[in-house]
């Protein structure tokens, strides 16, 4: 039940005295699980700013980062439940809702963000926003990270070099694959105890962006990092469509363009902020950066890419090869 407090708002009137008016204000909470300088974060943080311009004291947006409210797998009960309204999991964290986000975590789908945004923006990626309707959850956005980095205690050459190795993984059936596919064993996890597996050897390596290597100073407790992109790390913003749609029309309306420029402020802050943050972690000297030689990432996209087949029947072969299109 969404959560409404009667505020009484002082107005001084000419003539008059003090006349006292008041109003519901619709509190509205997002939950995320990444520092707030990060490209989700930050696109939060102006979610917030604008929905607050554009709705005045309407609503009160707040914002919880860094996992304080909930973690990922607990988030889309909490936004059912009406404990929260937003969050944004990553596109790997779905799966227990719908088999069709899994099509986000194939390795080696996109070979670069232009073409991640090619199919988030087409209908196909559109529709995907529907593909959690029966369970009362509806998709409000896309927004980037970028595309994924292994790091270990050894060097990442070449896939045999994984093998064996303990990895941590988001909550993805398609990842555990992934690693299964060069002989290493994937370990899901939260990733507020990331760090501190990482730290005391619980696992040997991990999978992630630039962003969340250097926010969560994965690279202080990784040896290595293999410039690699084999994947992508991308969000769904989730509300409830009971919710949403109960909405008072003004209301959904602000909370709509306020989310809309969200997007598009966060999404063209993301390559800049990846660019910047690799920078950091490379200028730290506490890790080795691993470029691959052309040879190098062919083997990886050959012992990963067998993945595709395995989830394409529960994925959609069409949606795949729509996906699959978009790299030009
Ligand atoms: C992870 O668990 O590694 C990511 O999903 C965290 C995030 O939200 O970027």
């Amino acid at each position: 039940v969404t959560k409404k407090i009667l505020i009484a708002s002082t107005a001084l009137l000419a003539g008059l005295g003090m006349a006292y008016s008041a109003s519901a204000q619709e509190i509205i909470k997002f939950s995320h699980v990444v520092a707030p300088n990060t490209p989700k974060g930050k696109a939060a943080d102006y979610f917030k700013k604008r929905a607050e311009e554009i709705l005045g004291d309407k609503v009160k947006v707040e914002i919880y980062p860094n996992s304080q409210l909930f973690n990922d797998d607990k988030v889309l009960p909490a936004i059912l439940r009406g404990d929260v309204q937003f969050g944004a999991p990553s596109l790997a964290k779905f799966g227990k809702w719908t088999k069709k986000l899994g099509i986000y975590d194939l390795p080696f789908l996109f070979k670069d963000m232009n073409a991640v945004t090619c199919f988030q923006d087409s209908d196909d990626g559109k529709s995907l926003f529907n593909a959690m309707s029966d369970k009362g959850l509806t998709g409000v956005g896309y927004w980037h990270n970028g595309l994924k980095q292994l790091s270990a205690n050894k060097p990442l050459r070449e896939p045999s070099d994984a093998k064996g190795l303990k990895f941590r993984i988001q909550s993805s059936d398609v990842l555990a694959a992934q690693f299964e596919a060069v002989g290493a064993v994937p370990q899901k996890m939260a990733f507020s105890e990331t760090y501190s597996a990482l730290q005391t050897g619980v696992v040997d390596g991990q999978e992630n962006t630039w962003s969340n290597i250097y926010s969560q100073k994965f690279y202080e407790v990784q040896d290595y990092i293999t410039e690699s992109n084999h994947g992508l790390l991308d969000y769904m913003v989730v509300t409830s469509t009971k919710w949403w749609d109960g909405l008072d029309p003004e209301i959904r309306d602000g909370l709509a363009q306020a989310m809309s420029e969200a997007t598009k402020y966060g999404n063209d802050l993301a390559a800049e902020l990846t660019a910047q943050q690799r920078q950091e972690v490379i200028d730290s000297g506490e890790t080795n950066l691993i470029e691959l030689t052309d040879a190098q990432f062919k083997d990886w996209q050959t012992a990963m890419k067998p993945v595709w087949n395995q989830f394409s029947g529960e994925i959609g072969q069409d949606l795949i090869d729509a996906a699959a299109a978009c790299n030009k």
